[in-house]
């Protein structure tokens, strides 16, 4: 055999017989959640996972419209080589389960009295574990949600001596506010086990920003001015990145960047109880990969140009556009929305029937006070959503704006199912003094199943007046300039 084949062979054998497996530490103080027990296996080697837990009944108190009795589990750990079996323990018996996103094709199965089990074969995975007794079909929402993240190894871990690094090891760490950091830090690092009470501001720019622990907002109150607008805000600094951090139970938004040039890359934000809880705002050439977002408010916004945003699995609760233009800003140019996986939109629980929700609930939503519109050259492709999507196109301009948004395109968007809520409907209309909406392909939109070619199949109100040239078309190979 030639050396580079054994060389081959002996890595292969590595990889079936050792475990490359990283569980993280559990942070000595913080309850273990009561719902769910994980634990992983890589050839033979077994490890329980600690799993979090956030409920919703302190929020509930804050701000009434935050359902009570509800509560998000998850656990998190890191692998590379032969696929980990994940084994959950469920505080109920059920027949059936699923994991989410199906686009990864993980079956789950039955394994045992409450006991469910699947294979998780890459790294880089966002799941949500759903059983049978809580689907969250009909008017309510999962009550108890579970996700487990098969994280990526970190990369380049520093060492706590160094200055420049703002380090935070395993164990709480409770900042009592948002701290500022200094200007000379140019990395935040915070490692797995770390769990960490408060928030940061980033006002000064270049910052690496990672690690696997945790930063929660959890004792402050809704809109807390110790928190300020979002958990981690670099507020117009540039050239930052954001990296593998989970943020939990916001005050408010959970991630603000308004700089150039910022990076977010496998973020887990989770457990957005309150409306205002916004996922990713993020500056002129904003990347956003590999991150899983719960919003209860916008969940990416777009409101700066040449942003990319890929291979994320998003949650919506009951408010807010899963993908949101509008508000004051709407300078937008070059955006490139892909390979996305909405997983659940929930505008539609709690309401008995479903029949008004705010101008700000779509899976592609234009609203707030915005006066004048310059938008352009948005692309969304491959976008899954999963379930029953009560609207997905809301682009209804203000009636005292202008301007226009135009070139927008829409690939290969399939949606599990769109329920008929009359008079909720998808609508796209500018204004009678002047606002228009031109030049937008929606190629491949498969409702249930069907490709829609026209508007009246996919439920569009597309005003004839205040829009032009809103072509639906069906294609095996589409191909667009
Ligand atoms: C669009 O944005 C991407 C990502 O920032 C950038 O690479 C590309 O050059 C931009 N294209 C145009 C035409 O501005
Ligand atoms: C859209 O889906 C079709 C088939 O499902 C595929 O051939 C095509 O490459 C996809 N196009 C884009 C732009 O993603």
């Amino acid at each position: 055999m030639e050396v580079q084949s054994v060389l081959l062979l002996l890595n292969i054998l590595v990889q079936c017989t050792s475990s490359n497996v990283i569980v993280y530490p559990s942070p000595h103080g913080i309850q273990p959640s009561d719902k769910f027990h994980v634990s992983i296996s890589q050839n033979g080697h077994h490890h329980n996972l600690f799993v979090y837990i956030s409920k919703s009944d302190h929020r509930h108190t804050q701000f009434p419209r935050a359902e009570s009795g509800r509560s998000m589990s998850w656990a998190s750990f890191a692998f590379t080589g032969a696929p980990v079996t994940v084994e959950v323990h469920a505080p109920k018996d059920f027949h059936n389960c699923v994991i989410k996103p199906t686009s990864y094709d993980y079956k789950c199965k039955r394994t045992g009295p409450k006991t469910a089990t699947f294979i998780v074969t890459h790294n880089t995975r966002m799941m949500s574990v759903e059983f049978d007794y809580d689907y969250g079909l009909g008017a309510s929402d999962i009550v108890d949600k579970l996700f487990v993240f098969a994280d990526p190894p970190e990369a380049k871990v520093p060492s706590p001596q160094d200055k420049n690094v703002l380090y935070y090891g395993p164990g709480i760490h409770d900042l009592h506010k948002e701290i500022v950091v200094d200007e000379d830090v140019r990395e935040v690092y915070i490692a797995p086990g770390a769990y960490i009470k408060g928030g940061f501001q980033l006002p000064h720019g270049r910052v690496k920003f990672h690690g696997r622990g945790i930063i929660s907002n959890e004792n402050f109150v809704r809109h807390d001015a110790r928190i300020g607008e979002a958990a981690v805000d670099f507020q117009r600094s540039s050239h930052n990145t954001f990296d593998g951090v989970t943020i939990v139970d916001p005050s408010q938004f959970y991630y603000m960047s308004n700089g150039d040039d910022n990076v977010v890359r496998n973020a887990r934000l989770v457990a957005a109880w309150m409306y205002n809880s916004d996922g990713i705002g993020i500056g002129d050439r904003g990347l956003v990969e590999d991150s899983f977002i719960i919003a209860d408010d916008a969940n990416i916004k777009i409101h700066k140009s040449h942003m990319t945003v890929r291979r994320c699995v998003l949650w919506q609760m009951q408010n807010g556009g899963v993908f949101q233009t509008g508000w004051e800003t709407a300078y937008v140019r070059n955006v490139s929305i892909s390979d996305m996986d909405v997983i659940h939109v929930d505008y539609c629980k709690f309401k008995g029937p479903c029949t008004h929700f705010s101008s700000n609930d779509a899976v592609l939503d234009t609203f707030g006070n915005t006066r004048h519109f310059d938008i352009s050259d948005m692309r969304f492709e491959d976008i899954r959503i999963e379930g029953s999507c009560p609207r997905i196109v809301n682009f209804v301009m203000d009636p005292a704006a202008k301007g226009t948004i135009s070139n927008i395109k829409v690939i290969n968007m399939s949606v599990e199912s769109q329920p008929t809520n009359d008079p909720i409907h998808n609508a796209i209309a500018g204004t009678s003094i002047g606002g228009r909406i031109t030049n937008w392909q929606f190629v491949n939109l498969k409702i249930g199943g069907h490709c829609i070619s026209n508007p009246s199949q996919g439920d569009f109100r597309v005003d004839l007046h205040t829009t032009k040239d809103i072509i639906f078309s069906c294609h095996q190979d589409p191909i667009i300039g």
